[in-house]
């Protein structure tokens, strides 16, 4: 079995490790070798996309959802959850504002909510395309069939984002109802990236039952996958479900695995995500120096922030989105990065579009 420094040249030098010397850098984890992955990973960032951090604005349009995945506040048997819905107007208007601020990327996200029909979403996509044509609009609303994915990218959708959430499928049985399979999730996966989105995939750390096998093969996974962006963070207990009990995912394995993905696929987006920011005060900025490149703000309108509970204690639920923005620019920029005005697009992906 190589030694530690041996698979760490490995993934470096080739950005692929076989299963068993990714289970072995997990057990062998020490502050040392996560500095070291820290700054080998921010390098590889800074040589693609410079000192840039990407900003998404998030609208959280409705937290309805039709499922009741074990770990998530907006599971459909949350009986406390405050339900709500933006109406078409809110969302275009949460869009406008947020192109104000700067924002060339917004993401809709929401739980499955069957109320927003595939012709309401194709709207809501068009209108916004159309009042800000230098906007990338990325949707992040769950499993459907690849006709309404295709849908969507016709009407101009250029992202997806849809957590692959564990690729191992008695580990998915452990997280989710009967009704979910990780077989469909990594379809439609499959589905987004045939239609063309620069598609999202991703899994949370520390979630219930999660072994160092599980996580060796959500980063082979996403390797094979090849997503243009992955989104990882510390799974975080919510009172009203399942997993209430349950601990919290570690900031510093996130961080490291946060690294590992950067050196595994070096172009990849990779957001310093909100929940990274509530297990740590300093998370976001951690996870940029660990290999990260991206933030997430919440665009949503602050009445609703609260409702939007995936997990306890969720931090920026009461700023307004021009107070966060303003907060980012100001953590970003202590570390040595620059938040920028851009959509932000995968740097491989626009290059393969463009025909280089
Ligand atoms: N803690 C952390 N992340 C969560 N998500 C859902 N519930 C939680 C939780 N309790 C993540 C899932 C989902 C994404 C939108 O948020 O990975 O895909
Ligand atoms: Fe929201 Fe800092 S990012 S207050």
């Amino acid at each position: 079995m190589a030694e530690i420094q041996d698979i760490i040249h490995k993934l470096c030098d080739t950005g692929s490790l076989t299963r068993e010397e990714i289970i072995r850098l997990l057990e062998n984890r020490d502050s040392e070798t996560q500095a070291l992955l820290a700054e080998k990973a921010s390098a590889v960032a800074r040589e693609h996309y410079g000192n840039k951090v990407f900003v998404r604005g998030l609208i959280e349009f409705t937290n309805y959802c039709k499922n009741d995945c074990y770990y998530c506040g907006i599971r459909c048997g949350n009986k406390n959850a405050e339900r709500y819905r933006l109406s078409v107007e809110e969302i275009t208007e949460c869009a406008s504002y947020g192109y104000g601020l700067g924002f060339r990327t917004i993401v809709l996200q929401g739980g499955e909510d069957r109320f927003y029909t595939d012709d309401m979403m194709v709207d809501i996509i068009k209108s916004i395309k159309k009042e800000h044509p230098d906007v990338a609009v990325t949707l992040s609303i769950g499993e459907k069939s690849f006709e309404s994915y295709k849908a969507f990218f016709d009407a101009g959708a250029d992202r997806y984002l849809l957590r692959h959430e564990t690729a191992d499928f008695d580990h998915y049985a452990k997280l989710h109802p009967k009704n979910l399979s990780a077989e469909n999730r990594q379809q439609c996966l499959y589905n987004l990236k045939k239609i063309g989105f620069q598609t999202g995939a991703g899994f949370m750390v520390g979630s219930p039952y999660q072994t160092f096998e599980n996580i060796a093969d959500d980063l082979l996974f996403l390797k094979k996958l090849d997503p243009e962006m992955i989104g990882i963070g510390p799974f975080i207990p919510h009172k009203d479900t399942v997993f209430a009990d349950e601990k919290a995912g570690d900031l510093n394995l996130t961080l490291f695995l946060l690294s590992v993905i950067r050196l595994m696929l070096p172009t990849v987006l990779l957001p310093a995500t909100t929940a990274l920011g509530t297990i740590d005060p300093r998370g976001r900025e951690l996870g940029i120096l660990a290999g990260a490149n991206v933030v997430m703000p919440n665009l949503s309108p602050v009445g609703v922030r609260k409702k939007y509970a995936l997990y306890d204690n969720k931090i920026c639920t009461g700023e307004e989105a021009a107070e966060c923005m303003n907060c980012l620019k100001n953590r970003i920029g202590n570390i040595g990065y620059e938040i920028v005005t851009d959509r932000g697009d995968n740097i491989k992906y626009k290059s393969m579009k463009e025909g280089k």
